[in-house]
This record gives C-alpha cells, structure tokens and sequence, in this order.
C-alpha cells in the first residue's frame, strides 16, 4: 500500500528556523508496519536529518510518544492498518504538545521530569526492614497495581488542556506516580505526597477531561487514580494505615 507520511519538522539551526510539515510518498507499505518503522524508512534511507527518540521499539521504555493524526501515541505501538483504511491514505506525525520542541519530533522532557521528581516518586520506610521482605496481601498491592504499568511515555501530560494551559501544572503522570507510593501500605510518606498535591498547581488543576486516560498506552485508568487522590486529600479516602509497615 502507499502512505503519503507527513512529518512535522524543525530545525533550530536552519538559517530560517520555522516548523513544518515535510511529506514523504512511501510505497510498498505493509498494513501491519509500525508507525516507528516508516520514520525509520525515512531516517535510513531518504532523510538522515530526522530526529527522534526511540529505544525498545516495543512499547516498554516510553520514549517515542508522538502526536499521531491528531492524537498522543507510541510510534512503536500503533500499526499502519489502524490508521489507514484503504490501499492509499495518509499519516501526519507531530511531537507531543507543551513541551519545547528540540528538533523536528524531540521535544525538552526535563520539565516533565522536573513533575515527577517533584512528588517524591520514591518508597519511603526508615523502620528496620524485617529479615525477608516487608509483606503485602494480594488486596494491598491491588490497590496501586495499575499505577506501577507507567512507563514515562509523557502522553498523558502532553494531551491534557489543563497542562497545555498552565505548564506549572503537575500533571497527571506525577499524579498516577505519587498514587502508586500513596496507597501502597509498606510506604510511610503517603501524607507528604499528599500536601505536595493539594498545592495550588497540583491535583486540583486537574479538570477531569480524560484526555489522559485516552492517551494512556499502558490502558491505565490515569482519571480515576487522580480522582482516588482527590478523594484522600479531600479525607474520603483513605490512604494505608503505616501501622502495619514493619512486615508484621
Ligand atoms: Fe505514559 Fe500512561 Fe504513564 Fe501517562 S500514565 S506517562 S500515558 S504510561
Ligand atoms: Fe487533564 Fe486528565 Fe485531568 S486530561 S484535566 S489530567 S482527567
Ligand atoms: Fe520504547 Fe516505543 S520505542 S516505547
């Protein structure tokens, strides 16, 4: 099949740097491609210039989140067949929004990373650990299991028009990062992270328009793990005793 591929691009160290749209007429597509591999098609073999990120290339290290047709996805996810009815269409590729632009797709995570880091995405226990391990129920780890899925990919953050509109928001991956420590019940910072989140831009700029939970590629419930810490910060939920953490 044919693609007409068309990559959002720019280049801060052209002699007039402006984004825009480059297009690339590619033949002898299979319906079952990645998106990842027409970029790589472009960046082997017509256009060494293009820039990237991309790693595992199997949706595990979170590196290659793009705007595909519109919408935050993983390039290494997303097959040609589901963009892409007939025997001819067309694919446009952006880099994810509200972040800088580096070049052409790599945008600047560091202002993304400096929200993780910001709510102490971290197990936090100064007691003595017990001689195996600190133990949990099958129900303790259920709590926050979905949050551990999260892979860093950015589409969360970057498809939310609360982000968009205040880039100081945390944003829902710190959110679903923070939640994943929060509720687990070996943990004894939960009430730390808790006032870090209910600062003026934190969870409360969270509008629940579930862009996130769209976004997600791990299939995370990003809105309801927000809400969940809504509601603990709002004292209707509670958060795991730290009574039991010494693995008793
Ligand atoms: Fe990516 Fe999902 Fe984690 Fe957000 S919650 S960073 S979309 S894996
Ligand atoms: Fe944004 Fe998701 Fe909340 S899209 S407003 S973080 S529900
Ligand atoms: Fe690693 Fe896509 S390249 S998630």
């Amino acid at each position: 099949m044919e693609v007409l591929l068309r990559v959002r691009r720019y280049d801060p160290e052209a002699t007039n740097p402006k984004p825009y749209w480059a297009e690339y007429t590619l033949n002898d597509v299979k319906r079952t491609d990645r998106v990842l591999d027409l970029l790589h098609h472009v960046k082997w073999y017509l256009d060494g210039t293009l820039t990237m990120r991309r790693s595992c290339a199997h949706g595990i290290c979170g590196s290659d989140a793009m705007r595909i047709n519109g919408v935050n996805m993983l390039a290494c996810k997303v097959l040609v067949k589901d963009l892409v009815k007939g025997e001819k269409g067309r694919i446009e590729v952006a880099p994810i929004l509200g972040l800088h632009v580096i070049k052409d797709l790599v945008v600047d995570m560091e202002p993304f990373f400096d929200h993780y880091r910001s709510v102490m995405p971290y197990f936090v226990n100064d007691t003595e650990p017990p001689t195996a391990e600190r133990m949990q129920t099958a129900e303790q780890r259920a709590i926050f299991d979905e949050g551990t899925k999260c892979i860093l990919c950015a589409a969360c953050t970057t498809s939310c028009p609360s982000f968009w509109a205040n880039d100081s928001y945390v944003g829902p991956a710190a959110i679903v990062q923070a939640h994943r420590f929060i509720f687990d019940s070996r943990d004894m910072a939960g009430n730390d992270r808790l006032a870090i989140l209910s600062e003026e831009n934190a969870v409360w700029r969270c509008r629940t328009i579930f862009n996130c939970t769209s976004a997600c590629p791990r299939e995370i419930p990003v809105t309801r793990l927000i809400a969940d810490v809504k509601k603990a910060i709002a004292g209707t939920m509670e958060i795991p005793s730290t009574a039991a953490v010494a693995g008793d």
